[in-house]
């Protein structure tokens, strides 16, 4: 296998994790993303899946033109024109990648490639000469490579090494495996192919069994140098291995693994924090390492042995992770200067002047209820100024809610739409659905509510509330988020969100989707 020092960390938040539904993020939000998985020291950033769409495409060659630390890479099938495509898009990058691949599993290459297994090692050696024309550093990935036989494997493998391929990544597409057997598959892979050695072996699991971190790691112990993982476990339906966890299981288990990442585990609750604040996706309390509980000690029992000695209930220390107490930031006084300073130690900063106004004056507002600003809130303003510049066709105007003990809950809404003022009242079961009903007597979207949650930004009954709202039509999914310290006015500005996002149209190719 090809000599790494080091574990190396492929992030593909803003590539796989965006194939999650609902999961859309703006060329601005990839690019603040792409910022903190620098920081964050993240050897290969994913950015995007090039051919997919001219969005898809300027995010990746936005992302290129400014990360110098991160390898960039950009996804492309087989294919000639998705390589080329993939090429421009990575052209500007200091380092840069192309990641190809083609399913090798004969349940894919039957009913989805249609292409007997000589055509498909035809394919992908052709695909990797093509994609090395470009760049010297080229990953070939076995879609499917869970399901797929080893000897095709080995023979597939062997043949994109021999043609250039730099790494080659072994997908759990389907989630289908099983820690010990895909440890094994590894190893056998490693010592079967001749040519192994000219290259470095990576992994990437999906967590349909709740496995994809356990497959990643077993797949270490056996000699794997590279693990394609997402912020907080997103990704297609169950998700990716997560980034944290895998990082934090081998930094801890350093005397079972015998290698580490490069990654500055302190940035990595802020990036948690950002990929959830950006999708709408919340994070659960018990989620490992990012979780508002992963540190927190319930019982007298464990409290009473932390104080004592932290060792004898916790193996990691959370502001290694970067966990710290909500730290008082800005207050009510603070200036247009000190708020850009913090909002630019944060990674954020405004296309436009008048983005930045906006946001400040959304500041003071919600200073002048809060007192106390945090990181978090900050990052909740720099999202609701984005998304509201953004989109336009409907905006909230003002709203009025009636909620009384045995009264129906009534609410009466106010929205621009298509630059004309609307006023509507509607009756619901309760503030929130009578909100959503008023909006909706309005607009008339025809879109089903997948999803309402509700989560505080930061602690106390002044906090803010982060309403994420998700809906569907036609197929297309998406996710609308709103904050405010009032949780009904919050739900207001999600759902008027997420109705602002699914009428942008936006057709995107998916990778895995057939096109051959
Ligand atoms: O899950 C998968 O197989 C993928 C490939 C495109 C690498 O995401
Ligand atoms: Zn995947």
């Amino acid at each position: 296998m090809s000599a790494t020092d080091h574990l190396v960390i492929f992030d593909t938040t803003l590539r796989d994790g965006e194939q999650s539904p609902g999961a859309t993020m703006t060329k601005a939000e990839k690019l603040r993303i792409a910022k903190v998985l620098e920081k964050l020291r993240v050897d290969v950033i994913e950015a995007g899946f090039a051919i997919a769409s001219q969005g898809d495409f300027e995010a990746i060659k936005n992302i290129a033109e400014t990360i110098k630390e991160s390898t960039i890479c950009s996804l492309s099938r087989a294919l000639d024109k998705d390589i080329d495509r993939a090429a421009e898009a990575i052209q500007p990058a200091q380092r840069g990648r192309i990641h190809t691949f083609i399913a090798t599993s004969p349940i894919h290459m039957k009913h989805k490639l249609q292409l007997g297994p000589d055509e498909v090692v035809e394919q992908a050696v052709r695909a990797v000469k093509r994609a090395r024309n470009h760049v010297d550093d080229v990953e070939f990935s076995c879609e499917d490579a869970g399901r797929s036989e080893l000897d095709f494997l080995c023979r597939i493998i062997e043949a994109a090494i021999d043609a250039g391929a730099t790494t080659i990544n072994i997908p759990d597409t389907v989630g289908y495996a099983i820690p010990e057997q895909f440890g094994e598959t590894i190893k056998q892979l490693l010592n079967r192919i001749p040519n192994a050695d000219k290259a470095i072996f990576s992994v990437h699991c999906h967590n349909d069994l709740g496995l994809a971190v356990a497959n990643s790691l077993a797949a270490v112990v056996q000699g794997a140098r590279q693990v394609e993982c997402t912020i907080n476990g997103l990704g297609e339906r169950a998700g990716n291995a997560s980034l944290e966890e895998v990082v934090m299981a081998v930094r801890t288990r350093q005397d079972l693994f015998q290698i580490d990442t490069r990654i500055d585990t302190q940035h990595i609750v802020p990036a948690s924090r950002l990929v959830s604040t950006v999708t709408g996706f919340p994070v659960q309390p018990n989620k490992a390492i990012v979780g508002a509980n992963a540190f927190a000690h319930e019982s007298g029992i464990h409290q009473d042995g932390v104080l004592k000695h932290r060792e004898t209930y916790e193996i990691m220390r959370a502001q290694d992770v970067g966990w710290h107490t909500n730290s008082l930031v800005l207050g009510k006084h603070s200036g247009r200067n000190a708020f850009r300073t913090r909002l630019l130690e944060l990674g954020i900063q405004f296309e436009t002047e008048t983005e930045l106004n906006e946001a400040f004056a959304r500041f003071k507002a919600l200073a002048d209820l809060k007192h106390e600003i945090f990181d978090e809130d900050l990052q909740a303003i720099a999202s609701d100024t984005r998304k509201t510049e953004k989109d336009g066709r409907f905006s909230l105007v003002c709203m009025q809610v009636c909620s009384e003990t045995g009264v129906i809950p009534r609410a009466a809404v106010t929205l621009m739409m298509d630059g004309k003022e609307l006023t509507v009242d509607a009756e619901g079961s309760g503030p929130v659905d009578a909100t959503f009903k008023a909006i909706e007597s309005l607009v008339d979207s025809g879109c089903n509510l997948q999803l309402y949650s509700v989560n505080n930004i930061t602690s106390g009954t002044d906090a803010q509330g982060e309403v994420t709202v998700r809906l569907e039509r036609g197929g297309r999914i998406v996710n609308g988020l709103g904050a405010d310290t009032d949780i009904i006015i919050a739900s207001a500005k999600a759902y008027i969100q997420a109705l602002n996002l699914i009428t942008v149209s936006g057709v995107r190719q998916h990778p895995q989707g057939a096109d051959v």
